[in-house]
């Protein structure tokens, strides 16, 4: 199962924590990949069975710069992906009332691509934790475990 993890990060955290998710999944023996600024191409190239994506939210709900080339290109040119499954990992900051706004908006993306989900958006409150890496382990395992069953 090959399982494509894609990022969204301003300062780095939601990078850090899909980095540990990489290593987390090809632990459970699946076959993870995961680039920073990944375009469709590499996405595609790399034909995915699944996909994660780990992003932050910026501005009021908005995805990081970082994510949005990738997004616009999926929306763009909707890939053929429907019924794989895929999940969320979503960093925000519950003062804002966008919380995790941008995990809404690849939420919305999957729905469109057809995408499955297989296991419910994981929503990670920097107010509340900093620790998101090892916060993300059980819902990590439990991805794994669906991913596989
Ligand atoms: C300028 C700015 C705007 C933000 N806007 C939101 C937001 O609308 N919704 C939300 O849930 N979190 C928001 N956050 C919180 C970040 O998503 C959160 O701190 C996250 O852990 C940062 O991860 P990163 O280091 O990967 O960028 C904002 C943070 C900053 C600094």
């Amino acid at each position: 199962m090959k399982v494509a993890i894609v990022s969204g990060s301003v300062y780095g955290t939601a990078e850090e924590v899909a980095r540990h998710a990489e290593r987390q999944l090809k632990a459970a023996g699946l076959d993870a990949w995961h680039k920073a600024n990944m375009s469709l191409d590499e996405l595609l190239a790399f034909a995915p069975d699944a996909l994660l994506t780990v992003t932050s939210t910026t501005g009021m709900g908005e995805l990081p710069d970082n994510l949005l080339p990738l997004y616009s290109e999926l929306r763009d040119r909707l890939p053929a992906m429907a019924g794989r499954p895929a999940a969320v990992l979503a960093l925000g900051d519950s003062s804002y009332d966008t919380f995790c706004g941008g995990g809404e908006l690849m939420r919305e993306l999957y729905a469109e691509l057809g995408l499955r989900e297989a296991v419910e958006m994981l929503r990670l409150d920097s107010s509340e934790t900093v620790t998101p890496e090892s916060d993300a382990e059980p819902w990590l395992q439990a991805l794994a475990t669906a991913l596989k069953g």
